[in-house]
């Protein structure tokens, strides 16, 4: 089984926790950047600062990222439990999914093998560059209706 980390993306490390950051599953949702802003800069370098709120601040809102950009490890603290499993059904954009996954996706996405995650965006406009998930590229005019939420246990 491969190591769910080997898909979590560049490591931002400090005493209590490491960020995990994969830029091609971010689309600027910003719930990190609203959520600690002292810690999630786009403005700064580097942008992810792991000393800069306390560790379970931290994990708490890397928990809100939607897409499965972030993930965290921390040092002396639980890993991630996945929620009940729910997709949503965002308009003009992906399905936002959560829960305990598993994703079988083309090597060019996940380089080494399925998918273990507890969130995910997956392209619901066809045009991503890194399917299934979703990268962005429905802002360039995708049209569909959303606000549902389905399969909420
Ligand atoms: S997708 Fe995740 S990492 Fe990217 S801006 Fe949104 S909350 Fe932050
Ligand atoms: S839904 Fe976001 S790129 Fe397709």
């Amino acid at each position: 089984m491969t190591d769910p980390k080997s898909h979590w993306g560049k490591a931002y490390t400090d005493d209590d926790i490491t960020v995990y950051y994969d830029a091609r599953r971010c689309i600027h949702f910003a719930a990190c950047v609203r959520g600690l802003p002292q810690v999630f800069n786009p403005q700064a370098k580097p942008w992810i600062k792991a000393d800069a709120a306390p560790a379970e601040q931290i994990a708490g809102v890397v928990r809100r990222c939607p897409t499965g950009a972030l993930h965290y490890e921390l040092k002396n603290g639980p890993a991630e439990s996945p929620e009940p499993t729910s997709v949503e059904v965002r308009e003009n954009g992906p399905l936002f999914l959560r829960g305990d996954l598993t994703i079988a996706a083309p090597d060019s996405a996940t380089p080494g093998g399925e998918v273990k995650d507890t969130r995910a965006a997956l392209c619901r406009c066809g045009a991503s560059s890194n399917k299934p998930f979703c990268d962005g590229t429905h802002r360039n005019g995708f049209r569909a209706e959303g606000g549902q939420k389905l399969n909420t246990a």
